[in-house]
């Protein structure tokens, strides 16, 4: 309150006032790399997630993708952080599980985008002193919907499991283009 009292008379400078990371925008040309690394590292989990899903569903039905998403995400996320060499993750303004709360950076961007369609969320890449985060939207698609739309629409199997291991689920009741989280890395600037 004082602070902010302060950075409204224009006593402190307007950068010692700025709360939050600060977003690489444009991003400076010797950190192209590195957020290519991060970029790519975030490719390769959607891209590896989505495909298991996606299999998992098609054989199995909803039910057991839940399988996919709780238990084969955590593998396929630290396969691809050490394969990366960054840190790496799945969050949400709207989370199914606790531990996949975000951090303080994320958690600005995700306060900036949420409930705005995916399509008009543009990645962010941030300064983190001795890191990079970079983060990027994912959007709900009609597959996402089996687990994560309207819970009156879902199967009795995918109902009963999620309300037995998701008691505080808040991650229902998207619509299909709808901004259903993220995908962000921490990678060393060096
Ligand atoms: C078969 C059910 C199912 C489907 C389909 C599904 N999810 Fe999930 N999703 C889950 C479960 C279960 C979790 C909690 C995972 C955990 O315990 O870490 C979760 C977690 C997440 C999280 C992590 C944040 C949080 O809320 O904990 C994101 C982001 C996410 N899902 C996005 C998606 C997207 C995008 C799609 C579509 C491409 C999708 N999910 C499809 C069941 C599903």
């Amino acid at each position: 309150m004082w602070i902010r009292a302060l950075c409204v008379v224009g006593t402190l400078s307007a950068l010692s006032c700025q709360s939050g990371p600060k977003r690489l925008d444009p991003v400076p040309k010797e950190l192209e790399g590195k957020v290519g690394t991060a970029q790519a590292a975030i490719g390769e989990l959607k891209k590896t997630l989505s495909g298991k899903l996606q299999s998992a569903v098609q054989t199995g039905g909803p039910a057991a993708g839940i399988e996919v998403c709780a238990t084969d995400a955590v593998s396929l996320t630290s396969g691809v952080a050490s394969s990366k060499g960054v840190e790496i993750g799945r969050s949400s303004h709207k989370l199914r599980n606790e531990t996949n709360a975000p951090r303080p950076w994320v958690k600005t961007y995700l306060a900036e985008v949420a409930g705005k369609p995916a399509k008009d969320v543009k990645p962010g890449v941030f300064d983190l002193g001795a890191k990079l985060g970079v983060v990027e939207p994912l959007g709900a698609q009609a597959l996402c919907l089996n687990c994560h739309g309207d819970p009156q629409k879902f199967p009795a199997e995918v109902k009963a499991k999620l309300g037995e291991r998701y008691p505080k689920d808040q991650a229902v009741g998207f619509a299909e283009g709808d901004l259903r989280g993220v995908v962000w890395v921490e990678i060393d600037k060096k």
